[in-house]
Parts: structure tokens; C-alpha cells; sequence
């Protein structure tokens, strides 16, 4: 047995969870107020029997006792393992994996020598020590960074690592030399080198920046950057420029977060040491998740395009894969004010001059920095003053668009009472009356859970069953025994949405899978040794034979069959939320409206017209098994905002 199900077979559910909320009993589990989101009705569910958690309030997710770890402490699947086998008296260290450790910390050595050659040939270099200079780069930097030089040639990094007994393989897998038609070569040429270290201080992998004149010419040339391919040990989203030196600034200054190499190191060369780049992309989860351990205050420094553009604002889409994009960093918002939900962190935006960057201004002037970092605005203001700022409100067609504009990023506001306060101001500024608006935004919402049409799939397929005490989801690893074994579904199960999996072994599988680039290593070797043993589990389990179509369809009705069972649980909890409530008193909307749902009918007319809408609201989220329409019962019982 692998050390995930010796967890979990130690650890219950309920027993974990009544630690922080005050769970009670309610048919066949049990109720609470969500403890990650304020809110006045018990949406907050936990099933014994599945060993799962949900909520079907405002965050709309759940999980099992890793995810509600997760969840809690703002922390990855690996940490939240941590935490929990210990808890139960497991031993994680046994279970490692020799061999893997062996090589990665191979790949760590690698990237040593690798630093230690550029930093030496820095001296050598014209080019690149004129460059320093153009850009004002203090020496005390350059060591400090250990920044360096990749020579303009085919193989010089690899002869200077072969002389010191690691062959062309080994630097292949630490991304640093290209397989080609005649064998391998340097990954880097005639390239400024910024080595990337992680919050440990081991060197994780490298940038490299073009230099004037020009490289011998393969792969990237006229990248502006290119990075060290993913490895294990270097994957860009999960690291942090300069993080290791500036983990005791953020500790007691929060976080900035700039963009570039030459941002950060333009910040700390000038006494700013809680400065990190995110190195282009926007951030990610795991990336603000590292964050998290140090500080809760983060602020994102944006250039007054990606800041202010209607692009960015719009920007809903992820950065998954843009590792190596040329254009203005996008950032996702809704990703952005979800994290900010998810963590409880307070972030900040920081908005910089037209036509400036942090280095240049941190150069020129200092000041000018620190007044920018002390004004940077929430999140969500920001977004509502760009959105205003760029539009005429007097016309009502430009109204509706920033209506359109801000509404999905109120949405994607946890807190009940954070939304209620941004919905207010939205419908101020756009004109529009807030019941209306709040009925759009239950729209918004359901639009941004991507939900699939269950598919006609082909009759009953053999779902293996699974007879053990740990609570395995069939149907998650059946999706991924799929993904796993038959390479063609690659492009389908790229579509897939992690929310899918519930169970976070299979969560955390999924996610390596759509992390591995299945150009390098096998996606086992990729695997960290907690992972395996899930890994062969569904990868071993017995499947019928398909025939191409026959393949997609079984991984769509699969997909189907995860999503309905949700809507099934979430049925079910809602329904012991409102006889709740309805015993609480005077809900009588909420009666009509289960009267009305479970007589499978849609029809909830009876009361007045105004109340029929939000009763036939609420029994619409019902039937999308998505949250109790809460705002509807505290109107009626007068504690929220009364109904016009
Ligand atoms: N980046 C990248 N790949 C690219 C472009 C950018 O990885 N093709 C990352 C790098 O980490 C870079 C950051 O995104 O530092 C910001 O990009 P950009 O603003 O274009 O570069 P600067 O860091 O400002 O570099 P410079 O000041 O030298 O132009
Ligand atoms: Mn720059």
C-alpha cells in the first residue's frame, strides 16, 4: 500500500474537519458554515461515507482530506500530505525513491557546474561584459546572481561538463543541451545567463538572454529569452527569481512581484530585497502558494499596458505552456481574485508609468519605487478604476460594457461579503440595479465552471470496482487508466478540467500529466515517489478494449458520469440545507421553491412576481446543483439587503 491511501485509511474525514468548523449532523453527513468563505447558511458539507468535503456556497468546491489541507493552509498537494502523515503516524522519508533522488540531485549538480562555467567565461566575454555595463549592472550583482556567459559555440558547455564526468545525456536532462541530427549541442549560445535558484538556493535551471550580435543559429536564435527545457527539477510556473534571497525581506515586508530577471535584481541591487520575478508568465497557484508560506501580502508590479489594457482585463486565458512567449505578459484576473480567495491573501496591484519598467525606474529613481509600492491598489479596485477610466460612462452602450467587463471578476469573489460591497459599486457605476445585476452574476458565475454536455456515451462500460476500506473513485481512475494508456487522448484530456478529480492522488496525477511534455522522459519517470504507487494502480487497471471512437466516447461519458454524481451529491445537500433552514424559520420561499424542485417541476409561481424570480433562481441552482441560493433566504428573514 502506498503512503496516500496509509494516510488516508488513518485519517477521517469528519474527525479532521471538526478540529476547525463546528460540524452538525445532517442526514447522512454532516453541516457547516464554510470555514473559507463568511457566509450566514451552512453550505459547507462533509459526506463520511465518501470521505469527501464540499461546499456548495460561494467556493463551489471540495474534495477529500488532502484538498481540505490544501485549502485550509493555502498549501500544494505535497504539503498537505506532509502535515497529514504526520498527523497519522506515517513515515513519508521511507518511501522515498533512490534512484529518483539520486538522478535529480545529479541534474542539481549539473546545473552547479553549468553556473560555475557561464560565471568564468563572463570574464572572457566583450560582448557580454559591455552589455552589463549598457544595462548598469552593479559586479556586486553579477556575484551575487552568479550571472554569466554562454559562449557562442556548439558544445563548449558540453565538453567543459564531460571533463567533469557528466555525459550528454545527463546535461540533455537537466535541459541544457539539445538532442540533433548528429548528436547533442549547447542549449545555450552566445547568451547572457541568469541562473535560477529556488527557495532552497539550488540552481533549478537557467534563462538566457540574447545578447548584441549574433548566436550560432538553431532552435530559439532570436528568442529575446529561452529557458532551460522542463526537467524535473525545473519547471518555471513553481519557481520564483530571487525568492532565496529575499525570503526574510517578504517575511517582514510582503511581497513584490516583478517580472523580469532585470527587474529583481535591478531591486535588490538597490536595498528593495523583498522583490521576486515571476519570469513572464502570470502567476501561478503554486507559484503564490510558495509565496504564501512567508507572507499573505503580495503585490503584482504590472507595465501600464498589461495594468491598464482591455486585453489583459478580458484576459481570461491561462498561462499553462506560455513558457516562452514573446508578448506582453497577460495577466488572468479571475485567477488572480480566486487565488486571492483561496489563500486569503491581500493583493495589491502596482501600476507602472507608461514606457517604464521597474529597472529602469528603480535606477533612476528609487523613490519614485517606493512610492509606487506604497500605492499600489487591492485588486479589485484597480480593475474597477482602469475599467472606468477607459470608458465614457455617460453612454449607456459603453455602461454595459464595462458591466460585461467587471462582472465575471465580481463573480469570482468568494467572500459574500467582499462581492456584496463590489456588486454595489458596480451597480453605481454602470447605472443598473443591483437585484438585476446579481441575477446576471449568478449567470456569470455558473458560465465560469465549465461544465460538459454528458455525452451518449456506449452503454454501461465496465468500470472496474474497487472493495477496500480507502474510498477510491472508480470513475476518476478509469479517466485517468484512459489518459494514461492511450497517448491519443492527449489532446482530449488537455480540454479536461482538473476540478474533475475530487480524490487528490488522481488531482495531483492529472495535473503531472498535463505538466509533463512527453517529449523527454516517460510520464512515470516523471513522477514523484508519493505518486507512484496511484500511478500503477489505475495505470494496471483492467480495461475493455476500444476501438478509436469507442476511446473518446468512453472518457466523455466517463466525464459525464463524475460530473452528474456531483450534481447528485450536491442535490442531496442542498435539500438538508433547506429543511434546515426551513426549520430555522419563515423561509417560505425557500419551502415553494423545494415543493416546487422536487416535484420536478421548474415552476415556482405562487408568490409575488419579484419573489418568483428568485425563488425560480433558486431552484435553478438547485437543478445546477452549483450552491444554495442563500441571498434569497436572508432577504426574506431581513438580514441582508431588502428586496426592492
Ligand atoms: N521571458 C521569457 N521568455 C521570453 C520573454 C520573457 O522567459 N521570450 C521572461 C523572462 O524571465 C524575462 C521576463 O519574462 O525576464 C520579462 O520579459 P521582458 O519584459 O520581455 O524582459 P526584461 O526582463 O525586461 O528584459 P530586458 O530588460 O533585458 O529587456
Ligand atoms: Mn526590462
Amino acid at each position: 500500500m502506498g503512503t496516500i491511501e496509509d494516510v488516508k485509511e488513518r485519517i477521517d474525514i469528519v474527525d479532521l474537519v471538526s478540529q476547525y468548523v463546528a460540524l452538525k449532523k445532517a442526514g447522512r453527513g454532516y453541516t457547516a458554515l464554510c470555514p473559507f468563505h463568511s457566509e450566514r447558511t451552512a453550505s459547507f458539507h462533509v459526506d463520511p461515507s465518501r470521505q469527501t468535503w464540499h461546499c456548495f456556497g460561494a467556493c463551489g468546491t471540495g474534495g477529500d482530506i488532502f484538498r481540505f489541507i490544501m485549502k485550509k493552509d493555502g498549501v500544494e498537494f505535497r504539503d498537505a500530505l506532509h502535515t497529514l502523515a504526520e498527523r497519522a503516524g506515517v513515515a513519508l522519508d521511507q518511501r522515498r525513491d533512490p534512484v529518483e533522488d539520486a538522478h535529480r540531485a545529479r541534474l542539481y549538480e549539473i546545473n552547479e557546474a553549468a553556473a560555475a562555467f557561464f560565471h568564468s567565461t563572463l570574464l572572457t566575454s566583450d560582448a557580454a561584459r559591455a552589455y552589463l555595463d549598457e544595462r548598469r549592472l552593479a559586479d556586486s550583482s553579477v556575484e551575487r546572481f552568479q550571472l554569466g556567459y554562454a559562449p557562442n559555440s556548439w558544445e563548449a558547455l558540453l565538453q567543459h561538463l564531460a571533463a567533469r564526468g557528466f555525459d550528454a545525456k545527463d546535461v540533455r536532462n537537466a535541459g541544457l543541451a539539445v538532442e540533433g541530427d548528429r548528436g547533442a549541442y549547447d542549449r545555450f549560445r552566445h547568451r547572457l545567463m541568469f541562473p535560477i535558484r529556488d527557495d532552497r538556493g539550488r540552481i533549478a535551471g537557467f534563462g538566457g538572454r540574447m545578447l548584441p550580435g549574433d548566436a550560432l543559429g538553431a532552435g530559439d536564435v532570436h528568442a529575446k529569452y529561452v529557458n532551460t527545457a522542463q526537467s524535473p527539477i525545473f519547471d518555471k510556473g513553481s519557481l520564483l527569481y530571487a525568492l532565496d534571497l529575499a525570503k526574510d525581506a517578504i517575511r517582514a515586508q510582503g511581497a513584490v512581484i516583478v517580472e523580469g530577471y532585470m527587474d529583481a535584481i535591478a531591486a535588490h541591487e538597490h536595498g528593495f530585497a523583498n522583490v521576486v520575478a515571476s519570469m513572464g508568465t502570470a502567476l501561478t497557484e503554486r507559484q503564490v502558494a510558495l509565496l504564501k508560506r512567508y507572507t499573505r501580502s503580495l503585490t503584482l508590479a504590472l507595465d501600464a499596458d498589461a495594468a491598464g489594457s482591455e486585453a489583459t482585463l478580458r484576459g481570461v486565458e491561462v498561462v499553462a505552456g506560455a513558457v516562452d512567449r514573446e508578448s506582453t505578459p497577460q495577466v488572468d484576473w479571475r485567477g488572480v481574485i480566486r487565488q486571492q480567495e483561496t489563500l486569503a491573501a491581500d493583493i495589491r496591484v502596482l501600476t507602472m508609468p507608461a514606457g517604464r519598467d521597474p529597472d529602469e525606474t528603480i535606477r533612476a529613481e528609487p523613490d519614485r519605487w517606493r512610492a509606487l509600492v506604497a500605492e499600489a491598489r487591492p485588486v479589485l479596485d484597480h480593475l474597477f478604476e482602469s475599467a472606468a477610466s477607459r470608458h465614457d460612462l455617460s453612454s449607456p452602450r459603453e455602461r454595459s460594457d464595462v458591466a460585461a467587463q467587471l462582472l465575471p471578476l465580481v463573480a469570482a469573489v468568494g467572500d459574500r461579503v467582499v462581492q456584496s460591497h463590489y456588486l454595489q459599486r458596480l451597480a453605481r457605476i454602470v447605472q443598473v440595479d443591483e437585484q438585476t445585476l446579481r441575477l446576471d452574476l449568478r449567470r456569470a458565475r455558473s458560465a465560469a465552471t465549465p461544465r460538459r454536455a454528458a455525452s451518449t456515451g456506449p452503454g454501461e462500460l465496465d468500470i472496474p470496482r474497487v472493495v477496500n476500506p480507502v474510498v477510491h473513485d472508480a470513475r476518476e481512475e478509469f479517466c485517468l487508466a484512459l489518459l494514461f494508456r492511450y497517448p491519443e487522448l492527449r489532446a482530449e484530456g488537455l480540454d479536461m478540467t482538473p476540478e474533475l478529480f475530487g480524490q487528490s492522488e488522481n488531482r495531483a496525477l492529472f495535473d503531472a500529466w498535463i505538466e509533463w511534455s512527453d517529449e523527454g522522459e516517460s510520464f512515470e519517470a516523471s513522477l514523484t515517489p508519493d505518486l507512484r504507487p496511484q500511478f500503477e494502480r489505475v495505470v494496471n487497471l483492467d480495461l475493455p478494449s476500444f476501438d478509436d471512437d469507442a476511446l473518446v466516447r468512453a472518457l466523455r461519458s466517463t466525464i459525464g458520469r463524475i460530473e452528474q454524481q456531483r450534481l447528485r451529491l450536491a442535490k442531496r445537500a442542498s435539500v438538508a440545507v433547506i429543511s434546515d433552514l426551513a426549520v430555522a424559520g419563515g423561509a417560505q420561499i425557500a419551502e415553494r421553491a423545494l415543493a416546487a424542485w422536487r416535484s420536478g417541476g421548474h415552476d415556482a409561481r405562487g408568490p409575488a412576481d419579484d419573489e418568483a424570480d428568485l425563488a425560480a433562481a433558486f431552484v435553478e441552482d438547485m437543478e445546477a446543483g452549483l450552491k444554495v441560493h442563500q441571498r434569497v433566504l436572508e432577504q426574506r428573514r431581513g438580514t441582508g439587503h431588502p428586496a426592492r
